[in-house]
């Protein structure tokens, strides 16, 4: 089975998560793309979406999906997203695809995050795959050298501007056994935007994509 498979048996499994009648919080990525083909197999039983990227909402709105801005949405039953890594407390590291920002915001929002990941994204201690951080354009040389002060190594990601007209730096090199405590550390470090730590806000239910099926974790 190849990983898109499993990111696929994934995405499809997250729709037993989805209440008919509802707006369902969507995050942003490849395994996401699948859950979004997935939705659009019942949107009819849908109100419509609310979306963490620009890349989402194109997909989205190709395959008929009404978007709903956040601010006309005051709850959201359900947030479907994938991650870089996630450990045992279903704390997570995301911003790969650098949406982190958007989808903290949606995460906030809804009643429960389902996590959709292929069984090469699972860790006992986060840190390897490196940490995004999204920073205000002219902080960044500042906030990468206090993130040097904390351990990491980061690398300015080059080319990319977020969604919100930003920068990333992705730091390497971290061991990440408080997740929580490390996202609020970083998150006070002026020109921060938001990092890619999702520990104060984690998975409440986990879908792994594997060879033998979808293992699911958490409720
Ligand atoms: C985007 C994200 C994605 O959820 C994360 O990068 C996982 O992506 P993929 O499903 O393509 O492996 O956080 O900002």
């Amino acid at each position: 089975m190849t990983q898109d498979e499993m990111k696929k048996a994934a995405g499809w499994a997250a729709l037993d998560y989805v209440t008919p009648g509802t707006i369902v919080g969507v995050g942003t990525g490849s395994t996401v793309n699948h859950f979004i083909d997935a939705l659009g197999s019942i949107k009819d039983q849908i109100l419509g979406a609310v979306s963490s990227s620009e890349a989402s909402t194109a997909r989205l709105e190709q395959l008929g999906i009404r978007i709903f801005d956040l601010n006309d949405v005051s709850e959201l039953a359900v947030y479907v997203d994938g991650a870089d890594e996630i450990d045992g407390s279903m704390a997570m590291i995301k911003g790969g695809g650098a949406a982190l920002t958007r989808e903290k915001i949606v995460a906030a929002v809804a009643d429960r995050f389902v996590c959709i990941v292929d069984g090469t994204k699972t860790v006992d201690v986060m840190g390897r795959f490196p940490l995004p951080v999204e920073v205000i354009p002219m902080a960044r040389e500042y906030v990468a050298r206090e993130l040097a002060k904390l351990g990491g190594k980061p690398v300015y990601r080059e080319g990319v501007i977020t969604d919100n007209g930003n920068h990333i730096l992705d730091v390497q090199g971290l061991q990440i056994t408080e997740p929580k405590a490390l996202e609020a550390r970083i998150n006070a470090i002026v020109g921060v935007v938001t990092n890619g730590l999702f520990a104060e806000r984690g998975a409440d239910v986990l879908l792994i994509g594997t060879p033998d099926g979808v293992v699911r974790k958490g409720a």
